[in-house]
C-alpha cells in the first residue's frame, strides 16, 4: 500500500521505519524541515532501540522517503496516517490547532484527487472529536463525505517510548474505530502479518479505550506505590509483596472486578479496606487514591439513588439484597444501603431476592439486617411477581435467569434503573430504562 505518514515526532517515526518492513511504500510529512531532511538521509528523528537500522535499511531499499509538501504526499498515497503532537492545553484537554491544520490540509489537497482515500488518526483525542470536530472540518474541505471516496479511521497507539519498535511488532491489541466498511478493509490489509488481536469498534470506543488505557496504567503505579509504602511502614517489602499479588491472574490481574456496575460491599472488602487504611494512618502514611476508594464507593450509591429519584417518589421494586447472587449474606451489601435510603426518603419498596428468606437469617447477618431494615419482613416478597405489583420503578441489583424473565414478560410498562447490566435486560423493552454505567 502506499502510505503517508503526518507528523513525524515518537509515534510517525516507528511507523515510517516499520511499515515499509509489512511491504508498504512510505513518505513522511513534517512541517520541521530538520526532521524531514533525516529521514530523507536514512536517519531517525528520534531516539529508539532498533529505529535506525530500520529507517536507513527503508530508505535504501526506495521504501521511504520524507516531504514537507502536504499535498504532493496526500496525492502520491492511499491512506494517510495522523500522528501529530496533541498537547496539553491548560484544561489539560488536547490541544487540536496542529490537528486541525493537518485535516484542513489534507481536505483541501483532496479535491483533486478522485481515487479513495482512507485518513487514520492516531494522535490521542477525547472521546468524541474524530466523529465530531475532525470528521466536519474534513468533509467540509474535502467537499466530500465520508462514505463517498473517503474513510476516516481512529486506530489509538500503545507504544511506549523506549520499547516502541518492539511494541510495534507485539501490538497488545489493533483497535480500529472505522467510520466506514472499506476504512476498515484498509487497515486491514495495512496491518496484515502483525500479531494480536484485530477488533473493530465505533471510533467514540476506540478514543476511549486509548484514554483510559492511560488512565489505568497510572491507577496501577499509584496503586502499586501506596500499598508498597504502607507495607514498607509495617517493616515489609513492598516489592515481595507486588509481586505474589501479581501472579494471580485469575482475580487479581484479570477482567474480575473490571465490569462497570454497581458498588462494592460485603463483609471483606469494606472491612479490608478499611483495616489497610488504618495501617497507613497510625503511620502516618498519606495514601490518597486508596483513601478515597471509600468515599467513591458511596458515590456510586449516591449515583444509584439520584437516578431512582430523578423521576419523583414512584414505588420502587429492587431485585437483589444480597452483596452479590448466590448468597443471603447482606452484611455491608451497598443494596442495603440503597434499600435504607429508600426507605429513609419515604419510597415505597418491595424487595426480591431469591437468596435472601427473613425465617432462615441466623448470627450476625440477622443481626445486621434486623438493625439496618429492621421491618424487612414486609418489604421481602416471595415471588417477583409479588415484588412487581404496584411497581411503577424496578432497580436491579441482580437477579437470577428465571427472575429476569419475569421482569421482561411483566415489567414493560415500568422504568427501569439497571445497576447489573445483564444483557438481556438491556435488550428487553421497558418504558424507560437506564443504565448505572452505560
Ligand atoms: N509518544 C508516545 O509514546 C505516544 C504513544 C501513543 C500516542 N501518542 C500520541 O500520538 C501523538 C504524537 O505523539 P508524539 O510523541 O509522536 O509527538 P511529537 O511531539 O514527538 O511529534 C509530533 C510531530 O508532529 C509534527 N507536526 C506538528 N504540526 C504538524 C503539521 N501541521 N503537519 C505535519 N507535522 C506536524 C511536529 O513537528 C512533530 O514532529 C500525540 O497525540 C500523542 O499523545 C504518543
Amino acid at each position: 500500500m502506499k502510505v503517508s505518514i503526518f507528523g513525524l515526532g515518537y509515534v510517525g517515526a516507528v511507523s515510517c521505519a516499520c511499515l515499509p518492513e509489512l511491504g508498504h511504500e512510505v513518505v513522511g510529512v513534517d512541517i520541521n524541515p530538520l526532521k524531514v531532511q533525516m529521514i530523507g538521509a536514512g536517519q531517525s528523528p528520534v531516539v529508539e532501540e532498533g529505529i535506525d537500522e530500520l529507517i536507513a535499511a527503508a530508505v535504501r531499499a526506495g521504501r521511504l522517503r520524507a516531504t514537507l509538501d502536504l499535498a504532493e504526499a496526500v496525492h502520491a498515497t492511499d491512506v494517510s496516517l495522523i500522528s501529530v503532537a496533541t498537547p496539553a492545553l491548560a484544561n489539560f484537554m488536547p490541544d487540536l490547532r496542529a490537528l486541525d491544520a493537518v485535516m484542513r490540509a489534507i481536505g483541501e489537497a483532496l479535491r483533486s484527487k478522485d481515487s479513495h482515500h482512507t485518513i487514520v488518526i492516531r494522535s490521542t483525542v477525547a472521546p468524541g472529536t474524530t466523529e465530531g470536530r475532525i470528521r466536519t472540518l474534513l468533509e467540509e474541505a474535502a467537499g466530500r463525505a465520508v462514505g463517498d471516496r473517503l474513510s476516516l479511521v481512529f486506530n489509538p497507539e500503545f507504544l511506549r517510548e523506549g520499547s516502541s519498535v518492539a511494541d510495534f511488532h507485539q501490538p497488545p491489541q489493533t483497535i480500529i474505530g472505522s467510520i466506514d466498511d472499506e476504512g476498515f478493509e484498509v487497515m486491514k490489509r495495512l496491518y496484515e502479518g502483525l500479531p494480536g488481536a484485530f477488533v473493530r469498534t465505533s471510533v467514540g470506543v476506540a478514543e476511549s479505550v486509548k484514554y483510559l488505557c492511560n488512565v489505568f496504567h497510572a491507577l496501577k503505579i499509584v496503586f502499586a506505590n501506596e500499598a508498597g509504602s504502607v507495607l514498607k511502614g509495617c517493616g515489609l517489602d513492598g516489592r515481595e509483596v507486588l509481586d505474589i499479588f501479581c501472579r494471580d491472574t485469575q482475580l487479581n490481574i484479570s477482567r474480575v472486578y473490571l465490569r462497570p456496575g454497581f458498588a462494592f460491599g460485603g463483609s471483606c472488602l469494606p472491612k479490608e479496606v478499611k483495616g489497610f487504611l488504618t495501617l497507613a494512618r497510625e503511620r502516618q502514611i498519606q495514601i490518597p487514591v486508596l483513601g478515597g476508594l471509600l468515599d467513591s464507593n458511596q458515590a456510586h450509591i449516591d449515583r444509584a439513588y439520584e437516578m431512582i429519584a430523578s423521576a419523583g417518589r414512584k414505588p420502587v421494586a429492587l431485585f437483589g439484597l444480597a452483596f452479590k447472587p448466590g448468597t443471603d449474606d447482606m452484611r455491608d451489601s451497598p443494596l442495603v444501603a440503597l434499600a435504607e435510603r429508600l426507605i429513609g426518603k419515604g419510597f415505597d419498596l418491595a424487595i426480591f431476592d431469591s437468596f435472601v428468606k427473613v425465617s432462615r437469617l441466623l448470627g450476625k447477618n440477622k443481626e445486621f439486617i434486623d438493625r439496618e431494615i429492621p421491618h424487612l419482613d414486609r418489604l421481602l416478597k416471595d415471588s417477583p411477581e409479588a415484588a412487581l405489583h404496584g411497581a411503577e420503578v424496578v432497580v436491579i441489583g441482580h437477579a437470577d435467569a428465571e427472575t429476569r424473565a419475569t421482569i421482561i414478560r411483566r415489567a414493560a410498562g415500568c422504568r427501569v434503573v439497571d445497576l447489573s447490566g445483564y444483557a438481556d435486560l438491556r435488550a428487553a423493552s421497558f418504558a424507560g430504562y437506564e443504565g448505572i454505567c452505560w
